[in-house]
């Protein structure tokens, strides 16, 4: 287990990118449901933002790629608009603890 931060350092409706074990991730909460990916988009294989910590679109419901500006689902990574349409986010499994820690699944030598 890995702990990333707390749920409470993600503000709702908003996203938060971490260097992790894993490699960079983001982190997406909305409706109070939080929400992990790969920092890393489909088409080519880069990070996201166009700034610390902005993964959304303007309106917020999207999670945007500010290099050729694919649009995804915030609930499960799909891509629906730009060059990769029909791929998906990779999804980072997490498990909140008894103090609302995020905690990626990995174990201690990843
Ligand atoms: S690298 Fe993300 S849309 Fe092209």
């Amino acid at each position: 287990m890995y702990t990333l931060c707390t749920l409470d350092e993600i503000e709702e409706g908003d996203s938060k990118g971490f260097s992790s074990p894993l490699g960079p991730i983001f982190a997406v909460k909305k409706k109070q449901k939080l929400y992990l990916y790969a920092n890393n988009c489909p088409h080519m294989g880069i990070t996201l933002e166009w700034e610390a910590d902005r993964f959304l679109d303007s309106s917020k419901q999207l999670i945007q790629c500010a290099t050729h500006g694919a649009q995804f689902l915030i609930e499960n990574g799909s891509c629906i608009y730009g060059p990769c349409k029909g791929q998906k986010l990779r999804p980072i499994p997490y498990e909140l603890d008894a103090n609302n820690n995020v905690c990626l699944l990995v174990n201690a030598t990843a």
